[in-house]
C-alpha cells in the first residue's frame, strides 16, 4: 500500500492540477520507498531532485491557471509557494551536499505534511474559481444557479 494515498480531499476541480498533485504524491511515495528499501545515495538524490523540480514546475502551472481564473487570493498563495518551494529545495540541497539526516524520517514526514496540507487547505480555496474557469459548471455562479437564486 502506498505511503501517501490519493483521496478526494486532495481533488481541486481541475484535471491538469489534479494529475500534477497525483504525480507529486507518487514522487513522495517513491522517495519514501527508496529510503525504506535502502537505495543508494544516487537513487535517493535523483528522486528528491525530481520532486523539488516538479514542485517548481507545478507551482508555475498552478499560478498561471489561478491567474487566468481570476482567483482573488493570488498574492498570499504565491508567497506560500515561494516558501514551500524554498523549503523543499533546502532539503534537496542539504541531501546532495551529503548532510547526515537531511532526509531522516521526520524530514520526509514533514515533506509529506507540507505538500498534502497545502493541497488540502490552500489549493482547496481556489477550487470554485478554477472549476468555473474550467467550465465544468461547479463554480460559484453555477452553485448559485443550482440553488435557484437567480431569476
Ligand atoms: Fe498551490
Amino acid at each position: 500500500m502506498a505511503w501517501v494515498a490519493w483521496n478526494e480531499s486532495l481533488a481541486v476541480g481541475n484535471a491538469l492540477l489534479d494529475s500534477d498533485h497525483r504525480l507529486l504524491i507518487d514522487l513522495l511515495n517513491q522517495l519514501h520507498d527508496a529510503i525504506d528499501t535502502g537505495q543508494s545515495r544516487d537513487v535517493i538524490g535523483n528522486v528528491v531532485s525530481v520532486l523539488a523540480e516538479y514542485v517548481e514546475h507545478h507551482f508555475q502551472r498552478e499560478e498561471a491557471i489561478m491567474a487566468d481564473a481570476g482567483f482573488p487570493g493570488m498574492d498570499a498563495h504565491l508567497s506560500q509557494h515561494r516558501d514551500l518551494g524554498g523549503r523543499v529545495r533546502r532539503v534537496r540541497d542539504r541531501y546532495l551536499a551529503g548532510e547526515r539526516g537531511a532526509l531522516a524520517e521526520d524530514v520526509v514526514d514533514l515533506l509529506k505534511k507540507w505538500l498534502t496540507e497545502h493541497i488540502q487547505v490552500s489549493d482547496n480555496s481556489y477550487k470554485p474559481w478554477v472549476a468555473r474557469a474550467s467550465g465544468d459548471g461547479m463554480g460559484p455562479s453555477a452553485m448559485a444557479r443550482k440553488g435557484g437564486n437567480q431569476s
